[in-house]
């Protein structure tokens, strides 16, 4: 038997990188896993249903939805995000700072409030396994950047409703954690504005420069994070930020985008 039979799990944005690799690796664990996003599946695993994270209306149709057809709720990945624009404090306009707090920041509030709500419905399966949220934030929720304000608000927001749903869910003995992650950079569509203006190889030497390890990430590396976070394997970490960037956010690093020092 799979280390996640009979368990069913949401991946929001599984359509494509790192929900894409996420979905994958849960689904060859042995989990049911429904690719739930605005975009129909380029890469993913798992059944696709169509849904902004964004709506409420939107989550209450996808739980309902999978209590039908799978009957439980397991495992919830809250990993659709968009990039935002380059915004800073005096050229973002509020628009554009709904537009990122509704997916990045909203949509995982509103993600963790319906998970928890089928996780509780049907209930642990044996005690500590009550349920496992993910929360994909970023290495932009653990420190800024003048240029990306509502990014990086929209991130840090994720990091710190993480622990308050983590609390919430011990206090109350449902046997349901809630983490949060932070990658640094992922080799995925989101870069694709800067792919097109650098061209791609370049632009992942370029950011690759500038994590300690040499280069950026492929999906997988944080989707097996994910599938730790949702197994039993991590059955007593919650509330926790898992950190993998590359060495992004350590601090001082004596090799600099310019060669070793
Ligand atoms: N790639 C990186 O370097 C990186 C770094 C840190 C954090 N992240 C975060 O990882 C998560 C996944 O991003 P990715 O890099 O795989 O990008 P991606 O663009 O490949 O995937 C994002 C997915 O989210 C979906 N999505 C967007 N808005 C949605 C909505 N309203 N409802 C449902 N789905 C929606 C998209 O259709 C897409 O399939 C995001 O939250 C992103 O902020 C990415």
């Amino acid at each position: 038997m799979s280390e996640l039979s009979g368990r069913v799990a949401i991946v929001t944005g599984g359509a494509s990188g790192i929900g894409a690799a996420s979905a994958k690796l849960l689904q060859d664990a042995g989990a049911a896993v429904i690719v739930a996003d605005v975009l129909e599946a380029r890469e993913g695993a798992g059944r696709f249903v169509r849904h902004d994270v964004a709506s409420e209306g939107s989550w209450k149709a996808l739980l309902a939805d999978v209590m039908d057809r799978e009957g439980r709720l397991d495992i919830l990945v809250n990993n659709a995000g968009i990039s935002g624009g380059m915004g800073n404090v005096e050229t973002t306009t509020v628009e554009e700072w709904q537009r990122v707090q509704a997916v990045n920041s909203e949509g995982v509030f509103l993600g963790c409030r319906h998970a928890v709500e089928g996780m509780r419905k049907t209930g642990p399966d044996k005690p500590g396994t009550g349920g496992s949220i993910v929360n994909i934030s970023s290495v932009a929720g653990l420190v800024s950047g003048a240029g990306s304000l509502a990014y990086t608000a929209s991130k840090g927001a994720v990091r710190l409703l993480t622990k308050s749903v983590a609390l919430h869910c011990a206090e109350k003995r449902y046997g349901i954690r809630c983490n949060s992650v932070h990658p640094g950079g992922v080799d995925t569509a989101i870069f694709d504005p800067l792919w097109q203006a650098v061209g791609r190889e370049q632009g992942k030497a370029f950011l690759g420069t500038r994590h300690p390890i040499g280069r950026i990430a492929e999906p997988p590396e944080l989707g097996q994070v994910v599938l730790w976070l949702a197994s039993d394997r991590s059955s007593f970490v919650t509330g926790a930020e898992i950190v993998a960037d590359g060495g992004l956010t350590c601090g001082l690093t004596r090799r600099t985008p310019l060669g070793p020092s």
